[in-house]
């Protein structure tokens, strides 16, 4: 299955009963590929993203290297990932300029960019003592 498709059919996950805007996330990290959905809850600003809940459950098996994104979400032109997901996801490329952010929904749009085009000049940490 593609990364889209899995980010499609991970989108079905989604717990969203306030917001009701279902986001589906997969990932590639380090050659896997792992999928997350978003979390809301009644506390609504504990609420996390799809994109974070990929990213979260790779980094808990053991993958760090950030390589491909794909994000479904229900808008058109589709949705692209918040900026905390941007400065999250950034944390563990490698190299921003190579990691490709897919955005689809289910009417087969699609946007596409970097994770450098869509956080320049980020902040790494490479600058904390
Ligand atoms: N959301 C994501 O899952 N990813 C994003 O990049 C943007 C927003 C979720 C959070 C919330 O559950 C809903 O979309 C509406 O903001």
């Amino acid at each position: 299955m593609s990364l889209e498709d899995r980010a499609k059919a991970a989108q079905q996950k989604a717990y969203a009963p306030y917001s009701k805007f279902k986001v589906g996330a997969s990932l590639r990290v380090s050659g896997q590929v792992f999928d997350g959905a978003n979390i809301e809850i009644a506390s609504y600003s504990l609420t996390i993203c799809a994109e974070r809940t990929a990213m979260s459950a790779a980094v808990v098996a053991g993958a760090h290297d950030l390589e491909e994104v794909a994000v479904c979400t229900d808008a058109s032109p589709p949705s692209s990932p918040c900026g905390a997901c941007r400065q999250f996801l950034y944390e563990f490329a490698r190299d921003p300029k190579a990691v490709k952010v897919t955005a689809i929904n289910g009417k087969g749009e699609r946007r596409s960019w970097t994770l450098a085009e869509l956080l320049p000049d980020g902040f790494s940490g490479r600058e904390l003592p």
